[in-house]
Order: C-alpha cells, then structure tokens, then sequence
C-alpha cells in the first residue's frame, strides 16, 4: 500500500490495540488487500506484535492477502448451493483457473471467493462473476462460462 495512503488510514484512529480490527477493514477497503507490509506497518503503529496482527487478519474471512484480480468470481457455498452441487461448482473453478479460494489467477484476471449465501438459494448452485448472477451451475456450464469469457477476451 502506498505510504501516503497508509498514513492517512492511520491519522483516523488513536493507535489503541482496539483499532486493530477496524484499521485492518479500512487498509483493505483502501488497498483492495492486506499486503505483509501494511500489516507490520499497523503492527508498528499499534505497539503490537506482527504476529498478533496476522493472526487477527487470518482468523477473518473478510481479509484477503493477495492483490484483488481484474474480475472477482463468488462462489458460494451455503447450505442449498452446497447441496445442489456447489463443491463441484467450486472446483471445477479451481482447476480450470489453476487458482484457489482466496487467491488470484496468475495473470491477475479472476480472484476466487468462497462464500457463504449470496440469498438467492431458489437458484442454486450459485456462481457470481463480478456482479452478474449465473443460476443452477453445473461442473458444464462453469467451464462454457469460462470458455464463453476467454473468447471475449
Ligand atoms: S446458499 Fe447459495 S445463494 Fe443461498
């Protein structure tokens, strides 16, 4: 994250061990990611070890410590996507990427989510690229999606 950008997150809280959570939501917001820079710069900045900084951040699922790629992929995996073929939804994802949840294609392309509902279970298994809903996905139609995408591309 850039210095200036840091510092001005930084400027908004007190530097109290309370701020760590928030501090951690706003750099994300700002930068798109928690970079191992920006989390010992806030170590530093709160008096508190790095260690603790990135067990907090991994603990939630909301950090993501890879840079965000060009369009962000949601899966989700909540109780009817789950049931309906979700893992397999999922996975067929991951292989045809070469990316896991969490993580971002090599060429900065797609980011790939785990998530839990995306409250349209009527539609399950549910796949979201960017902000386009794809509805009843099936280990086919994720890797035509893709095939669809790579063709426009
Ligand atoms: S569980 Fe997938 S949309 Fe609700």
């Amino acid at each position: 994250m850039a210095k200036d950008a840091l510092n001005a997150v930084m400027q908004e809280f007190s530097g109290e061990g309370a701020d760590l959570i928030p501090m951690l939501q706003r750099a994300q917001a700002t930068e798109g990611f928690l970079s191992t820079e920006t989390m010992s710069r806030i170590a530093r900045w709160l008096k508190v070890s790095e260690n603790e900084v990135f067990g907090v951040a991994t603990f939630y699922a909301q950090f993501r410590f890879t840079e965000p790629g060009k369009h962000h992929i949601k899966a989700c995996l909540g109780t009817a996507c789950h049931v309906s073929g979700g893992e397999q939804m999922l996975d067929m994802v991951e292989r045809r990427l070469n990316v896991r949840p969490g993580e971002t294609t090599e060429d900065g392309e797609y980011d790939v989510e785990r998530v839990a509902c995306l409250g349209c279970c009527a539609l399950a298994p549910v796949l979201m690229v960017d902000d386009k809903t794809y509805s009843q996905m099936s280990v086919l139609k994720v890797q035509r999606l893709l095939d669809e995408r790579d063709d426009d591309s």
